[in-house]
């Protein structure tokens, strides 16, 4: 889960982390009456999920607070890379000496930590990174010890800052990874980090990405998560426990395993080039256990999907053998009764496939279509979505 600038922000404070004053605006109004608590020169910052703010005119100094009310009535609202702005953070004016970056995130593909930071920061630090990577230190941290303050020494010192900033910034990397770890965090990233007029080192951005795997170790960050913009049925499948992700294509597809579920996908976009450009709808993973309910419960999200013109439900009979996935599906038919209303493409292989096509077939639902495999199964359920299109 990705945060918004201010909760990361809340979250660096809680960790000793400096920052500044911030307060959250949803309307002008509330924008200036946040300048004027805040006093003296402030900075308006649409609170959106998504770096580049700045460029896109995101982030505006203002001298006063109807100034603030001014900026804040420009950035609300506006389009910043597809993401339209709903808040504004009032954030206390810095005046900026210097602009470091700094980062700490879960490097997958090393199965390890990674610590990034260089003393040129700012918003050009992508470019920095690709025309000369050799001004970004990247340092490995074990997960074991973390960022300890020997650790931090080590991440000052790759990425150059002078001997007398080293210290206070160590002290700040210390900080931001104890908000990592002790949030559960797979990012946290600061850019800028910076050197004020009075020396000071401050969090000026801040972006964390919190591990959902981690979530019920942090019970209070349930009221992180931005209900608002969050897509109906992904809350709705999220509640049933379903791994599922809206896609924007008119193929409804279910499957076990995430695996089988993402070839699904491209074999159904595949066929989609043959039938009108179809494309699949969705991701849904059910797992393990498909029994009736499991199945209604996936079938329900993606029959409320209105893009959906028809279901392919591709399983590989394991441990759940095709024999309960066929009971499942024909149960889950009688369950939802007159809201399954769209066609249903079944491919079923493995173990009891034979019993589970028995079960289909005398079912003889209307809505039900056996595949023989499942590129036929693709293709079938790409040709019944082109035509209901
Ligand atoms: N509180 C602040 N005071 C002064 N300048 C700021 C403040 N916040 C941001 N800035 C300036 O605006 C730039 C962009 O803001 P930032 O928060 O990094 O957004 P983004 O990374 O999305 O562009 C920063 O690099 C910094 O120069
Ligand atoms: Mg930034």
């Amino acid at each position: 889960m990705d945060l918004f600038e201010y909760q990361a922000r809340d979250l660096f404070e809680a960790h000793g982390v400096p920052v500044l004053a911030g307060i959250v605006a949803h309307t002008p109004e509330e924008a200036k009456a946040a300048a004027e608590k805040i006093g003296g020169v402030t900075v308006v910052k649409a609170q959106v999920k998504v770096g580049g703010r700045g460029k896109a005119g995101g982030v505006k100094v203002a001298k006063s607070p109807d100034e603030a009310f001014e900026y804040a009535q420009n950035i609300l609202g506006m389009d910043i890379k597809g993401h339209t702005v709903k808040k504004v953070m009032i954030a206390a004016g810095a005046s900026i000496e210097e602009e470091y970056y700094f980062s700490v995130l879960l490097d997958r593909s090393n199965r390890n930590y990674l610590a990034m930071c260089s003393v040129e920061g700012g918003m050009e630090i992508e470019q920095l990174a690709v025309e000369r990577p050799e001004a970004l230190a990247k340092i490995p941290v074990d997960p074991g010890t973390g960022i300890d303050a020997a650790k931090a020494a080590e991440i000052v010192d790759a990425a150059g800052f002078e001997p007398e900033l080293r210290e206070k910034v160590a002290g700040v990397i210390v900080k931001l990874w104890d908000v990592f770890k002790d949030e559960d965090a797979t990012l946290v990233e600061v850019n800028p980090l910076v050197k004020t007029g009075s020396g000071e080192i401050i969090a000026l951005d801040g972006k964390v990405s919190l591990d959902e795997n981690a979530a019920i170790r942090h019970p209070e960050h349930e009221e992180l998560a931005d209900k608002e913009s969050e897509d109906p049925l992904e809350a709705k499948a999220k509640a049933l426990d379903l791994n599922y992700v809206k896609l924007d294509g008119e193929v409804g597809i279910i499957g076990n395993g995430a695996g089988l579920v993402m070839s699904t996908l491209d074999v159904v976009a595949y066929a989609g080039e043959k039938h009108g450009n179809v494309k699949p709808a969705n991701f849904l993973d059910i797992g393990g256990g498909a029994s009736a309910e499991v199945m209604a419960n996936g079938l329900s999200i993606i029959l409320g999907d209105e893009q959906v013109k028809s279901v392919f439900v591709n399983v590989f009979g394991g441990i759940t053998a095709c024999d309960a996935v066929a009971n499942g599906i024909v149960g889950a038919l009688g369950k939802l009764g007159d809201s399954a209303n769209k066609p249903l493409v079944v491919r079923l292989d493995g173990n009891n496939v034979d019993e589970g096509r028995r079960i289909l077939h005398e079912a003889n639902h209307p809505l039900v279509t056996l595949a023989e495999n499942m590129d036929q199964g693709a293709d079938k359920a790409a040709e019944l979505a082109n035509a209901a299109k």
